[in-house]
């Protein structure tokens, strides 16, 4: 990690994707409660992120000024209200004139702008890219650009996770571990498993960057399939924002998004009203064996192993494929998705699923096919949807056992 910050991805809850610019401060205040009740902030997701629509103005001193009618108390009491509540707070902005919601971005402004987040007690920083007249197209623009503020962080002297949000242009994951905590690697998600819209142009070809948003579930994991392994320590590639809770999907499929999030150690940011969790949502959200994938310090990301197009249907994803994953203990994560329209039987080898263990040239059998594995359902033990209504209602006596749901269902 070049700050020595997030050596695992970063967990927490942001307000863009349920609420946009619609956002104030007790809707942080009272999300960060929620969290609390429903054993979320227990569980590990300790970051209250503000996104765009929060600078009106900058002052005479150029500073930036909040917006004082959806933020009366002042960014700094947020933060101490947050911080004693056992949560960091994000803020964002973006490296360029404006944000994206057209409010006053940070491009010129770094230094006063980071030193007055550190004056705030600010813990972290998204950072997104729009208006950035220009200085992007190129590595070295958006490294250069992007850089201002990595050292601008750095030079206050109090610690601010940095979230690139550059959307994938340039290759961040070429350069951006030296300077950032995670980088975005895709234009914006929405709630659709596997139906980009009209707006997005987003298909694996062209990378599903900038210019494109309304990527898909499956859009952004197939992006992830050749760059998985530029994830590391330090620098993860951030597959977006959380849409489980959103309604566009099914229970099924918010199953795969969240399962496969986690297993490429992406940046986990619920992204829905907390509020108004469903049981079923908060029992995805709550799966501890999924999330201690996510937070494993190998910190990799998951390789697929191989993918067959079986049921090809009108977005042209109708698909299966393999995926897998080393832990830190040896453990072995298998993921066999099935993105197609039907119910189906998939097989997969043990040669498959340790097909890493092959070094360029010098084929050597993966030890691990001689060994004895336990196989485990990650899914197959999740909190009751009646255990996840009573912690919602308040009349829950625990929050569930949240470290011993894992399984054992076969053994080979
Ligand atoms: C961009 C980002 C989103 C969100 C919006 C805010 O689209 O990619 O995640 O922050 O800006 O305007």
């Amino acid at each position: 990690s070049y700050n020595g910050l997030n050596l695992v991805p970063q967990m927490g809850w942001n307000n863009w994707n349920a609420f946009q610019c619609d956002v104030d401060e007790s809707l942080l205040l009272d999300t960060a409660q929620k969290m609390i009740d429903f054993g979320l902030r227990d569980l590990g997701y300790n970051h209250i992120v503000l996104d765009d629509c929060w600078s009106i103005d900058r002052n005479e001193s150029g500073y930036l000024v909040s917006d004082p009618i959806k933020f009366p108390s002042g960014m700094k009491a947020i933060a101490d209200r947050l911080h004693q509540l056992g949560f960091r707070f994000g803020m964002y902005s973006s490296a360029g004139i404006f944000t994206c919601a057209r409010y006053p971005g940070s491009l010129g402004h770094e230094q006063k702008d980071a030193d007055l987040w550190a004056s705030w007690g600010v813990d972290y920083l998204k950072y997104d890219n729009c208006f950035n007249q220009g200085q992007s197209g190129t590595p070295k623009l958006s490294f250069d650009r992007y850089k201002v503020m990595s050292d601008a962080l750095n030079s206050t002297g109090h610690p601010m996770v940095y979230s690139m949000c550059n959307w994938g242009n340039d290759d961040p994951y070429d350069w951006a571990y030296t300077i950032a905590n995670s980088g975005r690697m895709s234009g914006d998600i929405y709630d659709s498993f596997n139906r980009p819209d009209a707006r997005c142009p987003c298909t694996e070809a062209i990378g599903c960057s900038w210019p494109g948003f309304h990527c898909s579930v499956m859009n952004i994991l197939n992006k992830m399939a050749p760059i998985a392994p530029r994830t590391m320590s330090g620098y993860f590639n951030d597959m977006d924002m959380l849409e489980v809770g959103n309604g566009g999907q099914s229970d099924s499929e918010y199953v795969v998004h969240f399962s496969m999030w986690a297993i490429h150690s992406s940046p986990m940011l619920i992204g829905t009203n907390v509020g108004t969790l469903s049981p079923a949502n908060l029992a995805i959200y709550s799966n501890p064996a999924i999330l201690a994938i996510n937070q494993d310090p190998s910190a990799g990301g998951a390789s697929r192993k191989w993918r067959y197009f079986v049921d090809p249907d009108e977005t042209g994803e109708g698909e299966i494929s393999l995926w897998t994953r080393g832990l830190k203990n040896g453990d072995r994560i298998v993921a066999l998705l099935n993105a197609a329209n039907s119910t189906m039987m998939m097989n997969a080898s043990m040669n498959e699923i340790f097909f890493d263990q092959r070094t360029a040239g010098a084929y050597r059998e993966p030890e691990e096919l001689r060994q004895t594995w336990d196989i485990y359902d990650l899914w197959a033990n999740r909190m009751s949807e009646e255990e996840a209504a009573s912690i919602i209602n308040g009349n829950a006596t625990t929050r569930g056992n949240h470290t011993t749901r894992f399984n054992a269902t076969a053994t080979s």
